[in-house]
Formats: structure tokens, C-alpha cells, sequence
């Protein structure tokens, strides 16, 4: 039997959607799933393979743990709808993943506030600046900031070993676009494995490491909000990251200092990390 008639009375079987965008989407997923069939020519085995592992995967899903956009990361579809969406224009920064650890409503804290509450790791000084494409500061625009600890574990992660709202914070820029707060120097660390995602990339073969990073959302009036991370340079997964949202412009030296009066005006201890950004916010359209 010519198997092509199969996919033709699939694809016309959606005549009678009148969601026009509906439509296309599921034209091209029916005609895709079909491609990727008729190229691979599953054994019955396999297929039953697939269905266990995507049964698998909503398994493990709950309000806490989203394995199927895990998926959707390390098989670098979600970099791939960021990019598709979130093009800026030149001057404006990159943005990258938001990633599944971002929790709302982080204490805004004031200029130069420690983010680390039990003041672990080595301690790390982040200054930076928020402008317009111009080059115009930005006053009161938004960080929401949030990282994972030296060790490579998120508050969430480990609710019992750290303090609520570890390593998070909000913090607004001055009159000259400012701002600046205090942190621990991050680590990298391996996505959850010990789900079907794990399994998958073991399989194939793959490490599940990201570079050590620090996430931040910079929102401002009449600008576009930036979701990135800042990563840090030097460090061994930079090429290699298992969600594949490193960008070259992204990548900071976190330089260490022994400024004994700039130290002490943080309440830091020496040696410290410091490093510097200016985030560049595209206007909104
Ligand atoms: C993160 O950076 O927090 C992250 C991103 C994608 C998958 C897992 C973690
Ligand atoms: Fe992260």
C-alpha cells in the first residue's frame, strides 16, 4: 500500500478545523511525526519505547518538577522558540533561557545587599548599570535576580538545607542606572538526571552539566523585559552546556579583588570576585 496515502488522509481529516492556526501547527506536527516515522521505520518495540518514555516524563511532572520542559531544554527546542522570539536588536543585550528555577516574589532588597542569607561560598561582588540603546541610565528599572549555590543547587532543590528565598533577590537602580548586590561566586551543576530526562542522556551519551551562571529578568517601563544569565568565563561546560543557551556576550570574568575598603563598604570578606555589566534594554515596540 502506498503509505503516503496515510499521511494525505491524516492531513486531510483537519479540513473541518476552523482554527486556522490550529490548523497549521498540527499540519506540520502530523506531517513531521510522519517523516520522522517513515525515516526511522520503527520496530513495534521501539514504538512502544517511545510511548513508555513520554508516559514517563508526564509522570514525573508535578508542581514542583516540569520534566517535559526539561525535555524541551536539553533537546534544544526551548533555545530555539527564545531565539525564534526574543531577536534584539543590536545595541540591547542577549537574553537566554529563563530555565524552570525562577520563583516569584524574591524580597527587593537594597543597593549592595547580600543575596547569599548563609553567607557560604566565596564572596562575590556584582555592580552593572541598566541603559537604553542610546546609552541613557535607566532609573528604577527591575533585577530580579536568582543562582544556584557553590555546591550547584537551587533553594527549591534543597528546602531543607537553605534559607527560603536563598540566593534570590529584586533589586532597582538608581538615578544613573545603577545597581549592585552581593552574592556567592556560582558553580556549575548538572540538571536533574534522576528522571527519563537523565535516562535519555545517558543514553546518547551526554553530560548534563551547565556553566556556573547567574540568572536575571531586567524590567523597565516603556523597555522590553531581558530574561538572561551571566556566565562565568573560564568555566569547563561553556561549550558543552546541556541546554545550549551560552552566547558569547554573556560570558563575564569574575575578577578576584583584595580591596580591603571596598570589601569592607559591602561587608564582604577578602579575597572577593567582582564583575561588572551594563545590560542594554531594546524600547518596546
Ligand atoms: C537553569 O539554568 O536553572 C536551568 C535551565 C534549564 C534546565 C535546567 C536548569
Ligand atoms: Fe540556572
Amino acid at each position: 500500500m502506498d503509505n503516503q496515502k496515510i499521511t494525505d488522509e491524516a492531513l486531510a481529516r483537519l479540513e473541518n478545523c476552523d482554527n486556522p492556526r490550529l490548523k497549521t501547527v498540527m499540519t506540520s506536527v502530523i506531517s513531521h511525526l510522519h517523516s520522522v516515522v517513515r525515516e526511522v521505520e520503527p520496530t513495534m518495540e521501539e514504538w512502544e519505547q517511545a510511548i513508555r518514555f513520554l508516559t514517563e516524563v508526564g509522570h514525573w511532572c508535578d508542581d514542583k518538577r516540569q520534566e517535559f520542559i526539561l525535555l524541551s531544554d536539553t533537546l534544544a527546542v526551548s533555545i530555539l522558540v527564545d531565539a525564534l522570539l526574543h531577536q534584539k536588536p543590536a545595541p540591547a543585550s542577549e537574553g537566554t533561557l529563563l530555565g524552570p528555577f525562577h520563583v516569584p516574589g524574591a524580597p527587593e532588597l537594597e543597593f549592595g545587599a547580600n543575596i547569599s542569607r548563609d553567607r557560604t561560598g566565596e564572596p562575590t561582588l556584582v555592580t552593572g548599570r541598566v541603559l537604553s540603546m542610546d546609552g541613557s541610565p535607566i532609573q528604577n528599572a527591575k533585577l530580579d535576580v536568582w543562582q544556584a549555590s557553590a555546591e550547584g543547587y537551587y533553594d527549591v532543590q534543597q528546602p531543607e538545607k537553605f534559607p527560603d528565598m536563598n540566593l534570590r533577590g529584586i533589586f532597582r537602580t538608581d538615578g544613573d542606572g545603577k545597581f549592585g548586590f552581593c552574592t556567592e561566586k556560582p558553580a556549575s551543576y548538572p540538571i536533574p538526571t534522576d528522571g527519563p530526562v537523565g535516562e535519555m542522556l545517558r543514553a546518547v551519551g551526554r553530560h548534563a552539566w551547565r556553566p556556573a551562571h547567574i540568572h536575571f529578568i531586567v524590567s523597565a517601563e516603556e523597555h522590553e523585559s531581558l530574561t538572561t544569565h551571566l556566565f562565568v568565563a573560564g568555566d569547563p561546560y561553556l561549550n558543552s552546556d546541556v541546554v545550549q543557551a551560552v552566547k558569547e556576550g554573556l560570558i563575564v570574568d569574575f575578577n578576584e579583588s583584595n580591596d580591603s575598603t571596598e570589601a569592607n563598604s559591602f561587608d564582604l570578606s577578602t579575597p572577593y570576585f567582582k564583575l561588572h555589566e551594563e545590560f542594554v534594554l531594546a524600547p518596546t515596540l
